[in-house]
């Protein structure tokens, strides 16, 4: 029986780690094939080897423009095709409007914002060509609501919210048969979140608040994830484009 992504190319970023990791093995557990498309090689080319044949690996830094028109080309001359874009990767910072510099918010902004910006652009006449596809940007919770402490994180998921709404009403209104959509998740466990826990001066009790924030009592888990991310990017949801999807165990509708 074919698979859900059966025949489809991806380029995610963030594709060493996380939750890049667990959607590029997803897609490709349904037919898909993955670049993987980060700034950690080891990771990465581990990742591209335990999924096979159907994975590559691409030196990749979202906030460099060069790098992605070379990229995106090397991934769809090496899989004769470009259906899908995946904007994963992302950093985390911590620091309220006063405390945060400029630098800092400036470095956020350039991968969680400026990455995706580009890939859009120049993803797009590629995932065209190919009749069509789907771009999936990861935003988070926090490009819906407000975090005291997050100010630079929470402008960047934000503004990459209403960035995915600008792109799908661009591509709808050219018909080129590009959807775009945000996902937007609570706590999941990855190594960002392991990271925060262990910066924390009292780990254990950060999990435990964590999880006391999450109306489902537990954090997310990558493979959850990109079960969702599946279902955006395959032609079941071809009716789907602008529209934003908590992945939160109801953090949001409480
Ligand atoms: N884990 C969570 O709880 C959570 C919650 C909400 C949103 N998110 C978002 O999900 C996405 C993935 O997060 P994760 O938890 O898997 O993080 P992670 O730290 O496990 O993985 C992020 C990956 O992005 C890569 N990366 C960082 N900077 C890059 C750059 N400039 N160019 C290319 N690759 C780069 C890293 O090398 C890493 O492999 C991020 O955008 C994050 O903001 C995560």
């Amino acid at each position: 029986m074919a698979g859900r992504l059966e025949g489809k190319a991806a380029f995610i970023t963030g594709g060493a780690s996380g939750l890049g990791r667990a959607m590029a093995q997803a897609f490709a557990a349904e037919g898909a094939s993955v670049a993987i498309a980060d700034i950690d090689r080891g990771r990465g080319e581990a990742v591209a080897r335990g999924i096979g044949a159907r994975a590559i690996f691409l030196a990749h830094d979202v906030t460099d423009e060069e790098q992605w028109v070379a990229n995106l080309a090397a991934a769809a001359s090496a899989f004769g095709r470009l259906d899908t874009l995946v904007n994963n990767a992302g950093i985390g910072t911590r620091g309220t409007v006063e405390s945060t510099s400029l630098e800092e918010w400036r470095r956020i902004h350039a991968v969680n914002l400026d990455g995706p910006f580009l890939g859009c652009k120049h993803a797009i006449p590629l995932i065209a060509k190919a009749g069509g596809g789907a771009i999936l940007n990861i935003s988070s919770v926090a490009g819906l609501i407000g975090a005291r402490d997050s100010a630079a994180y929470c402008s960047s998921k934000g503004g990459l919210r209403l960035l995915t709404k600008s792109v799908a009403m661009h591509c709808a209104h050219r018909k080129n048969g590009v959807r775009c959509n945000s996902v937007h998740p609570v706590y999941t466990d990855t190594p960002m979140v392991g990271q925060m826990l262990a910066e924390s001066r009292q780990p254990e009790k950060m999990l435990e608040a964590m999880k006391a924030m999450i109306p489902l009592g537990r954090l997310g888990t990558p493979e959850e994830l990109a079960a969702m991310a599946v279902y955006l990017v395959s032609d079941e949801a071809a009716f789907v484009t602008g529209a934003e999807f908590v992945f939160d165990g109801g953090y949001t509708a409480n």
